[in-house]
């Protein structure tokens, strides 16, 4: 088995609980997996892969969360369950669709795909102690809709995708950490600490894929930017930014000073 045809086939699996365990086996696997860049694939059925629930609405109509009762909680856990969740797709959807990368871009997203399955997992074991499972409230598709705006460019998706979506993580978890914190759910707290530890190396590697990118396309990175989040109409970020996170994650001060004009 090739290994992007296999990305393919995971991202196509509806089952939420068979897709991440078949993305962390699948890089588990890889040292015994033969792969092909130059490979076109194209998929068998609509993508992604996803159960007939959560229920899908837009973003507008998803209504905000109280951490401070346990419905509450169970809704705000499952709606970054369902982050996660999009998260597994957005990772195995690089690995798939864009031929022609050097062999750690691959490798580099099939390690995120394995990530983000475990902290889905994560997330849904701790809903389940609050008598919820994913599926069990209705959730928002503006994850995959960059991903479909994307799909025709990889430097945009790496632009927009890890190091707009993805990076938009970094500076939301702190305050809900606080927030989860004050009402008491000491795991979820400890959940997000995992999560944004990784979330850093995610768009650690946005950013590496990005400059390489316009690296070989001569262009700049810093001025490209602003002109992607226009073209792809991609949500302007608003702060607080989790500045030492970001730092971490490879924006330049250059790249943060923009972010706040
Ligand atoms: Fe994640
Ligand atoms: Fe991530």
């Amino acid at each position: 088995m090739e290994l992007r045809t296999r990305a393919l086939q995971v991202l196509q699996i509806p089952d939420p609980y068979e897709k991440a365990a078949a993305a962390r086996a699948l890089f588990d696997g890889r040292p015994t997996l033969a792969l092909d860049p130059a490979l076109m694939l194209q998929p068998g059925t609509e993508l992604p892969g996803r159960p007939a629930r959560p229920q899908l609405m837009s973003v507008l109509q998803v209504p905000s969360r109280s951490p401070f009762t346990t419905e509450g909680r169970a809704a705000l856990l499952h709606a970054i369950a369902h982050i996660e969740f999009n998260a597994i797709n957005l990772a195995l959807d690089a690995v798939w669709r864009f031929p022609g990368m050097p062999e750690a871009f691959y490798t580099d997203w099939l390690q995120v795909a394995a990530e983000e399955a475990f902290h889905f997992s994560l997330l849904d074991e701790h809903l389940r102690t609050l008598g919820k499972q994913y599926g069990d409230y209705d959730a928002h598709d503006g994850l995959w809709s960059m991903a479909r705006r994307t799909e025709g460019d990889v430097l945009a998706r790496m632009a927009l995708v890890p190091r707009t979506l993805e990076a938009r993580g970094l500076d939301a978890t702190p305050p809900l950490q606080a927030k989860l914190a004050r009402a008491g759910d000491h795991r979820a707290v400890e959940i997000l600490g995992i999560i944004l530890r990784d979330e850093v190396g995610h768009v650690l590697i946005g950013n590496r894929w990005y400059r390489h990118l316009c690296k070989a396309r001569g262009l700049d990175p810093v001025a490209l930017y602003p002109t992607l989040v226009e073209r792809f109409e991609a949500p302007r970020l608003r702060p607080p930014f989790n500045v030492q996170a970001r730092t971490a994650a490879g924006f330049s001060p250059e790249e943060i000073a923009y972010l706040s004009s």
